[in-house]
């Protein structure tokens, strides 16, 4: 959560390139923006921010330098205000810093500030910080006054500070993640690789307690607790920059939404030693884990079904946030398969920290190379969806679920059944993306587009494909939905089922089929405006979108056409599909 991007080098538009770079790193925070520039003419640090989107702002009123920061926001201490946005400054304004993170013990320096005359302008944990520098830099250096702040702090926090005359930039990192940009005669940091791209693949992802001094032409890391200085290696990013483009698309969920084929097929056909090696792990493991979170928590839950359906094994399965909570019979001979699209979600982290502790082995599926769940795994499987920047997942989701079903065909010894089958999904989601289904889907949002409350229904393997259906309406549109096991309708939820409730049922061509149309009918009963999505349609239904039978793989295609339900509910709605309201793409904090 949210966004950082920091400049220094050759340029004097350093303001527009961090600018552009945030631009880039919305989708971690959108509810303000700001930049601040180093100006050495003027010897002043001037800085520009905002409450509310980038949308159609801009820096040309900052003046030319060769240093800037910038942060998008999402808030946490203090209200959604320009004042509280960052870049913040200390009394001087000679510092500015902008932070990732809660600084969690910052009342107890901050009354200590207030009480040494320091005044404060913002209700942010942030501001304390670039006091607690400034009164550290009448004695320190200042990289030494940064480190003495960050060691003072408790949490998980990225900092990135500035100083006038300076002419670096330091920045730590503990918990939120920094990656360090190589460039010729220019240094770039970013809390996101991809947005590092446009400018360079070379980069370094700074590891937990690191402090990085940027210079123009020098990159320096050390370890904030031990002092000693890191010789790190830096990485090649295998990712191309028009992957994290828009395009011909007017927003990145449609663009992801329609990378998907093309995705499924990528890992369809790169499936190779590596599932082999991964499969072994788990058939030697006693005691196994899926975990994930949002999205990828219902990828989680597709895994249980899918090793029990295709290779009889059973997997444990557990929401991030939870695993904590039951871990405690994790040992040396346990495996952990966390889940997760950008490796930072912090609930994964903490949770993967403490199997660790247990002695648990750590195999993880996830999208960002080099991301911190990427580099605390033992094994790792890349996801291959490229880059994904509408907050709400998609082809990642879609992407996990390929590498499940693989893993699963793999577990039972026949890794080619699941190519065929994404093969087969691939070319499904083509047809329901391009063609009149599309339209029946578009069609079917005009209808429901008012609804107070819509319901969606699976069992088996349709269960996980109902709850991510739900979430995708109910984050993007608003509307609320409730995904269900149809089972558990007459235990409850059947009671809010009125006259022209829509109610969604996933019916593939599986063994729940027969229970699944009870569960439909049940709530056409009640009155409920019962809309089929199955191979076949059925009187039942009152509106019909046809998924071809692919087998097992066909909750991918299925999964699809709640995506596309949801992004013409939210356009129909006039609404941002990419960035919903009080959410963030990348949950860095708890
Ligand atoms: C956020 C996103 C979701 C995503 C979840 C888990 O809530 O909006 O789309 O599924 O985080 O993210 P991860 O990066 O761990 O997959």
């Amino acid at each position: 959560m949210c966004g950082i991007f920091g400049y220094i080098g050759k340029r004097t538009d350093s303001a527009k390139i961090v600018f552009d770079g945030l631009k880039s790193l919305e989708y971690r925070g959108y509810d303000s923006w700001g930049v601040a520039v180093l100006s050495k003419s003027s010897l002043k640090i001037f800085t520009k921010k905002a409450a509310g989107k980038i949308g159609n702002n801009n820096v040309n009123a900052l003046p030319d330098g060769n240093i800037a920061i910038g942060h998008t926001r999402w808030a946490t201490h203090g209200g959604v205000t320009d004042t509280n946005s960052h870049p913040h400054s200390d009394c001087s304004g000679n510092i500015s810093i902008i932070h990732n993170g809660i600084f969690e013990n910052y009342e107890d320096y901050k009354k200590k500030l207030v009480q040494k005359g320091h005044k404060f302008i913002s209700e942010t944990d942030t501001e304390v910080i670039s006091h607690l520098v400034e009164d550290f830099s009448k004695k320190l250096t200042f990289s030494d006054s940064v480190k003495k702040t960050f060691n003072l702090m408790t949490g998980l926090n990225a900092i990135i500070a500035v100083k006038l005359i300076e002419d670096r930039i330091v920045a730590i990192r503990n918990g939120s993640p920094l990656v360090v940009g190589f460039g010729q005669d220019e240094n770039f940091l970013a809390s996101d690789a991809s947005a590092l791209l446009p400018f360079t693949k070379d980069v370094y992802f700074l590891e937990d307690d690191e402090m990085v001094i940027l210079e123009r032409g020098k990159v320096r890391v050390s370890n904030v607790k031990t002092g000693k200085i890191v010789r790190f290696k830096k990485q090649k990013l295998n990712w191309n920059v028009d992957q994290g483009e828009m395009g011909k698309y007017s927003s990145f969920m449609l663009k992801e939404i329609n990378e998907q084929p093309k995705i499924l097929r990528e890992i369809a056909m790169s499936a190779g030693k590596n599932v082999e090696k991964i499969s072994k792990i788990i058939k030697k493991s006693r005691g196994s884990y899926l975990v994930g979170c949002g999205s990828a928590s219902y990828a989680a839950m597709a895994g249980t079904y899918l090793f029990s359906k295709i290779a009889g094994r059973h997997i444990n399965f557990a929401i991030g946030s939870e695993f904590g909570y039951h871990l405690d019979f994790l040992n040396k001979d346990s495996l952990v398969i966390p889940i997760s699209q950008s490796g930072e979600t912090i609930d994964i982290l903490e949770s993967m920290k403490k199997a660790k502790e247990r002695g648990a082995g750590i195999v993880s599926l996830v999208n960002v190379l080099g991301s911190s769940l990427y580099r605390m795994s033992d094994e790792k499987i890349l996801i291959g969806a490229g880059p994904e920047k509408s907050v709400a997942s998609t082809k990642a989701l879609t992407g996990m679920i390929a590498h499940l079903v693989l893993l699963s065909f793999s577990l039972d010894g026949g890794v080619k059944k699941g190519k065929k089958a994404l093969l087969e999904a691939a070319n499904s989601i083509k047809k329901i993306l391009s063609g009149k289904d599309s339209k029946n889907i578009k069609k079917l949002a005009d209808i429901i587009c008012d609804s107070k409350n819509i319901y969606v229904i699976g069992r088996g393997l349709s269960y996980p494909t109902a709850l991510e259906t739900a979430m995708k309406i109910k984050e993007i549109s608003y509307i609320h939905a409730e995904g269900l096991a149809a089972g558990e309708l007459k235990h409850g939820p059947l009671a809010l089922v009125t006259k022209g409730t829509p109610c969604i049922a996933f019916l593939p061509n599986d063994e729940t089929y027969g229970a699944n149309l009870a569960g439909a009918m049940e709530m056409k009963a009640r009155g409920g405006f019962v809309i089929g999505i199955s191979f076949k349609s059925h009187e039942v239904f009152d509106y019909y979108i046809q998924v071809k039978d692919v087998g097992i793989a066909t909750m991918i295609p299925n999964i699809v056409v709640g995506q596309l339900l949801a992004y013409f509910l939210t356009i129909k709605k006039g609404l941002d599909v990419d960035k919903p309201r009080n959410l963030a793409k990348s949950v860095t904090v708890k």
